[in-house]
């Protein structure tokens, strides 16, 4: 449960005019001063910089530090996530004839959540059957269900905190994982605004859903790595090819999981781009969406963040996508179908053209975050279909969760189906059932909100 951040020099526009930030939690409140600084630094004598980088006082950029701060969580939500973890914790250890462990992972640590992310946890000492029926019996859990797929996993709505959980039996690789992702997140704050922005634009439009035939948000986080470490001069190192030679390799589970964890004074001495990127958020969040739409060669190139050299596809490979596992031999988009795939790449396709012709508009925006980054604009019909199944879902999920109409997120997800219902009932491209089914449901009329 602790996190130590550590501080970061994040190269802002150009190499020379570096910002110290130091990293935390509270990065909201961080991030005021990061715009300022920027601001200055457009009357500064900056200006011939800036005209070279020319998406560095854009909207969105704007955009993109907005969505930063608006997801990143603060001190009140990991206090939250504490006091779930801590009851957890509690109540397996009142009831289980063992002493339990129980270990935090995943974005809620990892240094790329959102205030709202699920918690993940892991678990030894104790069978999920046994944590299921002891979550069973304590009123502050509910939908406690247990969810038999290659891993396992416990799930959980903790009502005191709002938030839901996800217990699985230890997994050390998943653990090594988080600190592998928790070492880039604190390397450069512009790739981190950029990452937060496509993870939270997948989230959007509900593409980050395994159960929905897509790939996992952990997945997009990957391919947004992957990114930064291809483009020239890299935006970010390969921390497992910065490893000294003369180091013991740390095994678990059979593979190699090592990677530099050194200090940024090591890690600058070391990797000979540190700090020449001088790409902004934007443009590196533009040119992720860039990349994925016209640039990766999926057929024949793997994503992988272990090395720099660009991996190429063995031929017995039948997958239609392959992001390679940083650790185990695994491809995290197996389950991933040609539709699917050509989804995929059609959302990247127009999520590139929605960003890139917001440019040159004014830095200053009015309109919410949310329509920003609504899925209605941002695909094409037939992914709307898909979405819409995996959005009435989480609804659904929700609704029996007992997070209602006073709920935020709730309530942007009911408005955005409301307006995908509409556009693709008037073309009727919607099942009447799915139609008539939601509409039973959700409609915003019987909640009473209008
Ligand atoms: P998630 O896909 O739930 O995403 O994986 P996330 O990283 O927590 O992102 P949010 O919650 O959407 O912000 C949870 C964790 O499970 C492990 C990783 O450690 C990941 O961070 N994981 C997930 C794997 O090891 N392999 C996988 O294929 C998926």
């Amino acid at each position: 449960m602790g996190h130590c951040f550590r501080s970061v020099v994040n190269s802002w526009a150009t190499s020379n005019h570096f910002l110290k930030i130091s990293t935390g939690f509270d990065e909201s409140k961080k991030l005021s001063f990061h715009m300022k600084a920027r601001l200055c630094m457009k009357s500064h004598k900056m200006k011939e910089e800036h005209k070279s980088h020319k998406y560095s006082t854009s909207l969105v950029e704007s955009i993109c530090l907005q969505c930063y701060k608006r997801n990143i969580p603060t001190s009140a939500d990991v206090a939250k996530q504490e006091r779930l973890y801590k009851k957890l914790h509690s109540c397996l250890n009142a009831t289980s004839k063992n002493p339990v462990s129980l270990y935090q992972f995943g974005s809620t640590v990892n240094g790329f959540g959102f205030r709202n992310s699920d918690v993940d946890l892991s678990v030894a000492g104790i069978s999920l059957i046994q944590a299921k029926a002891i979550l069973k019996q304590t009123h502050d859990f509910t939908n406690v269900v247990l969810i038999r797929c290659r891993i396992p996993v416990l799930k959980f709505f903790y009502r005191p905190s709002g938030l839901l959980g996800d217990v699985t039996a230890t997994n050390k690789v998943a653990h090594r994982n988080t600190k592998l992702l928790h070492r880039y997140s604190t390397i450069s704050l512009k790739s981190k605004i950029a990452i937060y922005a496509f993870k939270y634009l997948a989230k959007s439009c509900h593409l980050s859903d395994v159960d929905s035939g897509f790939i996992s948000s952990y997945a997009f986080t990957i391919l947004a790595i992957y990114y930064l470490q291809q483009i020239e001069p890299p935006a970010l190192p390969v921390l497992q090819e910065l490893q000294s030679f003369n180091q013991v390799p740390t095994m678990i589970s059979g593979f190699n999981t090592s990677f530099f964890d050194g200090s940024e004074k090591e890690l600058a001495r070391i990797w000979c781009s540190y700090g020449r990127n001088e790409y902004s958020a934007s443009q590196l969040f533009l040119g992720m969406l860039d990349f994925y739409a016209n640039k990766f060669d999926y057929e024949n190139h793997v994503v992988s963040i272990r090395q720099r050299s660009i991996e190429r596809r063995r031929e017995s490979r039948f997958d239609n996508f392959v992001i390679e596992d940083p650790f185990e031999n695994r491809n995290l988009a197996s389950r991933i179908s040609v539709q699917k795939l050509k989804l995929i790449q059609d959302f990247f396709s127009k999520a590139y053209s929605h960003f890139a012709q917001l440019q040159n508009h004014s830095w200053k925006s009015t309109k919410p975050l949310e329509s920003r980054f609504n899925p209605g604009l941002l695909l094409h019909e037939e992914t709307c279909v898909y979405v819409l199944r995996g959005m009435y879902n989480n609804l659904k999920e929700m609704k029996t969760c007992g997070i209602s109409e006073t709920n935020e997120q709730y309530l942007h997800t009911l408005f955005q189906m409301e307006q995908f219902m509409h556009k693709l009932y008037k073309r009727r491209r919607l099942p009447q059932k799915f139609h008539d089914s939601f509409s039973r449901n959700f409609s915003i009329k019987s909640l009473h909100l209008l």
